[in-house]
């Protein structure tokens, strides 16, 4: 569903990944883990083709279709969906409005956005300017409740799990699952989520787990031993194992 070819990205003409290689078949989902700085919200960037970060080498395959160079809205369009990690708040602009675009894009009505509103406990908020003074876990909410309307074939999740309360995880979790089929055995739906913790990761499976590091793909195995290496070793102490595994 998803191929990343020896993909090069440079922000602000620094290099940041370097040959990043990852290939995801439909109804499978990755976990993405790296320390901070190591490139990861640049990759999804890259992913969804956000103009700052460009393409300086290889290629990014969507559904068979080379989508390297195309506007974002056609990726769109196309079945990707983003959450971001610090999405902007929009004065003027209310969550209501969004939502009715993103329902648009799939053909879902007014019925369906009251309806997971509800489950994502954003009814209340529906009036307001998105995301201006929403709490950690109502801007997670926000950003899956938008997710779920649009309704992407593959979904790109930017730490939704991070400053978010237990309460909170537990329902953006369940989104999630919902979002990536993970309780259906025959799922179309494909992701690609990053986490610090790995907390999400007790709501939501993951198929493999991939360490960045340095913009480098570092490691790739499954998520629930990557977690237990990262805790008890750290990353480099993952990275070592995982080398070694290798050799
Ligand atoms: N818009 C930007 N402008 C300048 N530098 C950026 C920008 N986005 C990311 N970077 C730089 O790219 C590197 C990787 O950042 P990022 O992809 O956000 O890492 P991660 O998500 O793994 O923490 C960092 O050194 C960061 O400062
Ligand atoms: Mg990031």
């Amino acid at each position: 569903m998803l191929r990343i070819v020896n993909l090069s990205v440079e922000v602000e003409g620094k290099r940041i990944l370097h040959n990043v290689n990852l290939y995801i078949k439909k109804g499978e989902t990755f976990a993405l883990f790296g320390p901070n700085g190591s490139g990861k919200s640049t990759l999804l960037n890259a992913i969804l083709g956000n103009p700052a970060y460009k393409v300086v080498g290889g290629r990014i395959i969507f559904k068979k279709v080379d989508i390297t160079n195309m506007p974002s809205d056609q990726r769109v369009k196309l079945g990707l969906g983003m959450s971001f990690q610090n999405p902007p708040k929009i004065n003027g602009v209310k969550l209501i409005d969004i939502l009715r675009h993103c329902a648009k894009l799939s053909g879902l009505g007014e019925e369906r956005i009251m309806e997971l509103a509800e489950k994502l406990r954003m009814k209340e908020h529906l009036n307001r300017s998105i995301n201006v003074g929403f709490s950690g876990g109502e801007v997670k909410r926000s950003e899956i409740l938008q997710l779920l309307l649009m309704n992407p074939d593959f979904v790109l999740l930017d730490e939704p799990d991070s400053g978010v309360d237990l309460e909170n995880i537990a329902i953006v979790g369940s989104a999630i699952r919902d979002l990536l089929e993970r309780d259906k055995e025959e799922r179309e739906k494909g992701g690609l989520i990053i986490t610090h913790q790995g907390h999400i990761l007790d709501y939501v499976t993951a198929d493999y787990g991939v360490i960045l590091y340095k913009g480098r793909v570092a490691c790739v195995g499954d998520p629930k031993d990557i977690i237990s290496q990262i805790r008890k070793n750290g990353y480099e102490g993952c990275i070592a194992r995982c080398l070694k595994d290798m050799e």
